[in-house]
């Protein structure tokens, strides 16, 4: 073989649907969770004992029942810890363990251990708890009215906002309420915690944040983080609900296995999963605006109310990016946004996909919509008359300029493909001559912001090892909950090191391995550690480039890698070749990565700056039927038009579209969170919690993806697409809207979900 007939080189593994690298595990039960690992001897299972009240003074802990349970082996309440009883969460607002007072219906008081996880559960029903109740806050416009915050407000300002809404020819103002989300990963929070020798602790935890699991265990513990390590291989799904949630279950676990002196496992019921964990915040929303007669905004007032819950958790920038994302894809010349960070006592509301960003979307898309049927406009000329523009309509509230604009074509050719116009008459059709069923369409944008909004966060490291064997693998500190990231950092490398994929293996994410690491979240998992892998490569393949042109004669700029093959300009030779000889020379065949997100920047007291690295967009045109007696409601069809920059991996690309196009439908439709008047959740479980099946995809359901390339230099040329398309589920929302207005019924009264009572609240049918 000679250079210039190297050989038929494999097609490079970036851009092609490469399979989940777990999928085949996965699918014969045989990728390995945290329940599946073989137990250790002498491992114990704990189980939380639950407070049932949602506010009151803890007064005392009977245990005495639970430890003559059969099999109890301990309890561990607040007393028990060595370190800090408070959380080493950011705020520092939260317990451990209760202690002196209780502050929500499923708040954690301490835990049983036992021989099996069965004899915890029941042994943790018989610990009687001594509460004296105190008035309770459930509402975040209770909250509102009491002042009673986690966190300070936050108000964002841009020009005159009370003078424009004077001075505009159309006013209108309104609320809105918007429901949380429960997370309902398929992998509940586990964790299991095993004590090593020195004091040193590894823990297995189903967390999006092994790094910070690191860091509240050895808080908890009172030992440096050089104690503990925290490894994970994979999550049955996070959603945002394991990026700081899953590190309780660590502490409880350590903290049990440290009195106990054992391993200690502790994986939550489902029922318990949903009591003691936060969930999507719940919004509420007061709003004033003003328009001309063509539906442009010319002054926005907006109230956010978010539900926290009963500490900070992630809230605070939770409430930012809804701030963050109140504009959407609208310019807002003249506006206020008020954004206040409620305090209650339910569980701690966390990050859950869009991270506040749909809670601030959803608000002016509803906004839009009102105005629209307000002017007797269609609702996507009122949209497309709002858009940024490229010039004078270009800034953001936050002072940040939209350089990467693609929102006119892709709406634009959304709408033809979709046949947006002709179906829109044909509804009006139908709705004439149907007396029960009505239909509604909507078509709505998103233009969602990549990166973490905490600067410091947007960096990574990657490590990557290539074996004498010529076999790769690499270490980053990512974690896979099943959105693939594995998968497109394994195509990355292999395509730096020109080896084919099936060279290339993923390991464990592990904090002794990259350290300090950021969660896996704001979508930003490849853009970050994808980029970081690709350097650690790129340092290996420039060592191995420098020893080839040394035995060629020839410049280390002009060996390729391709194909599995080494390729200089005299010589082609096998990649295990190489990699055998260069060991052999004493050359180095492993290699670290560090990658930082260029260009961003924010000021955290005024919120303005530029936070996000670049934006992904997207827009959805979908179609709904209600049917007005029973107020039971379909989605017909659904088409997606969304810009993933170049798809590193087109097939995970659409199937995160997809799942989180349908979440955001289970958000606005059928997912409903009720706490009562105790402020018990009810719904907790998948009896009286309905998330979609595959029941609910739509009949017609396309998905095309916008053919350019990230304008900034991100890694592959590809975008972020994660959380992004979460949002294009407002379009169902937006359209169940646009059918209840076709029934006779008030839109703007449809709260989201927007179940079937909701649908027939909206339509002036049932009371209350
Ligand atoms: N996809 C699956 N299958 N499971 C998940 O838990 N989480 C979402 C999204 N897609 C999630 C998912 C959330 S909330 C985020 S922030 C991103 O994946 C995180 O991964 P990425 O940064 O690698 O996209
Ligand atoms: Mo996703 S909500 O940023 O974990």
């Amino acid at each position: 073989m000679t250079a210039r007939d190297p050989v038929l080189a494999p097609a490079p593994a970036v851009g092609s649907s490469r399979i989940h690298e777990s999928a085949r595990a996965q699918v014969a039960g045989r990728a390995t969770y945290i329940d599946d690992i073989l137990e250790l001897r002498g491992t114990l299972h704990a189980a939380p004992i639950l407070s049932p009240v949602a506010h009151g003074r803890l007064r005392g802990v009977d245990t005495q029942a639970a430890l003559a349970e059969h099999g109890v082996r301990g309890v561990v309440l607040a007393a028990d810890i060595p370190g800090d009883a408070m959380l080493a969460a950011f705020a520092h607002d939260e317990p451990v363990f209760a202690i002196d007072s209780v502050q929500h219906i499923g708040q954690v008081v301490g835990l049983v251990v036992a021989d099996t996880v069965m004899q915890a559960r029941r042994a943790a029903r018989r610990v009687t708890l001594d509460i004296e109740p105190l008035p309770a806050v459930l509402t975040p416009r209770e909250a509102h009215a009491r002042q009673s915050y986690v966190l300070p407000p936050v108000i964002v300002r841009r020009g005159a906002p009370e003078d424009a809404l004077a001075a505009a020819p159309h006013r209108l103002h309104g609320q809105l309420e918007v429901g949380g989300q429960e997370h309902f990963y398929l992998e509940g929070q586990v964790a299991y915690a095993i004590p090593m020798e020195q004091d040193q602790w590894h823990i297995h935890s189903s967390t999006q944040h092994p790094g910070e699991v690191q860091h509240w265990v050895a808080h908890a513990l009172g030992l440096s983080n050089n104690a503990v390590s925290v490894e994970c291989r994979r999550m049955g799904g996070g959603f945002g609900g394991k990026e700081t949630q899953a590190g309780h279950l660590a502490v409880w676990a350590a903290l049990a296995a440290r009195k106990l002196g054992r391993p200690v496992k502790l994986r939550l019921d489902r029922d318990d999963d949903f009591l003691v964990t936060g969930k999507r915040h719940p919004f509420a929303y007061d709003w004033a605006v003003g328009f001309d007669d063509s539906g442009l905004v010319t002054g926005l007032k907006l109230t956010m109310l978010a539900n926290c819950g009963f500490s900070a958790d992630l809230s605070g920038p939770v409430a930012d990016r809804a701030v963050f994302h109140t504009d959407n894809a609208y310019f807002l010349s003249d506006v206020e946004i008020a954004s206040y960070r409620c305090k209650t006592n339910v569980q701690s509301h966390t990050a859950f996909r869009g991270f506040g960003g749909p809670q601030g979307v959803i608000v002016i898309e509803a906004i839009l919509g009102d105005i629209a049927r307000h002017l007797g406009l269609d609702a996507l000329q009122v949209r497309l008359r709002n858009l940024y523009g490229v010039q004078d309509r270009n800034v953001t509230h936050y002072q940040m300029k939209v350089e990467d604009n693609i929102l006119a074509p892709l709406i634009t050719r959304l709408a033809d493909t979709s046949h947006y116009t002709e179906r829109r008459a044909a509804i009006a059709r139908w709705n004439a001559a149907s007396p029960v069923i009505k239909r509604g369409i909507a078509l709505t944008p998103v233009k969602f912001g990549i990166s973490f909004t905490a600067t410091l966060f947007n960096q990574a490291g990657a490590l990557v090892h290539v074996f004498t064997d010529g076999s790769v693998q690499i270490n980053h500190g990512g974690t896979e909950m099943g959105q693939g990231l594995h998968t497109k950092i394994m195509q990355l490398v292999a395509d730096e090191l020109g080896v084919p994929f099936e060279r290339v293996r993923i390991t464990a994410t592990d904090t002794g391995k990259v350290p300090n690491a950021s969660a896996t979240a704001a979508s930003s998992g490849t853009d970050l550690n994808g980029r970081a892998a690709q350097f650690a490569a790129r340092n290996i393949r420039s060592n191995l480039a420098a020893f080839v042109a040394g035995l060629d004669g020839c410049g280390a700029g002009a060996v390729r890698f391709q194909g599995g093959q080494v390729i200089s300009p005299t010589a082609a030779r096998p990649f295990e070749a190489v990699v055998g000889q260069a060991y052999a020379n004493r050359i180095q065949l492993w290699s670290d990565g560090f990658y930082r997100t260029p260009k961003i920047h924010y000021d955290k007291a005024t919120l303005t700056g530029r936070p996000f690295y670049y934006f992904a967009y997207g827009a959805a045109c979908s179609e709904v039927a209600i049917d007005t007696l029973t107020g039971e409601s379909r989605v017909l069809a659904v088409d997606i038009l969304h810009d993933v920059g170049t798809s590193i991996n087109p097939a995970i690309d659409i199937g995160q579209i997809e799942g989180g196009f349908i979440q955001g439908v289970g958000w606005l439709t059928t997912e409903q969170l009720v706490w009562n008047d105790k402020g018990q959740l009810t719904t907790h479980a998948p009896s009286t919690y309905k998330i979609p099946t595959t029941g609910d995809v739509p009949a017609h359901f396309k998905i095309e993806l916008w053919p350019e390339a990230n304008r900034e230099d991100n890694v592959g040329g590809s975008k972020a697409v994660g959380e992004p398309p979460f949002m294009l589920g407002i379009s169902v929302w937006e359209a169940l809207r646009d059918a209840v207005a076709a029934g006779g019924g008030q839109a703007s009264d449809l709260a989201a979900p927007a179940t079937a009572e909701n649908v027939l609240r909206a339509l002036g049918q049932c009371g209350g």
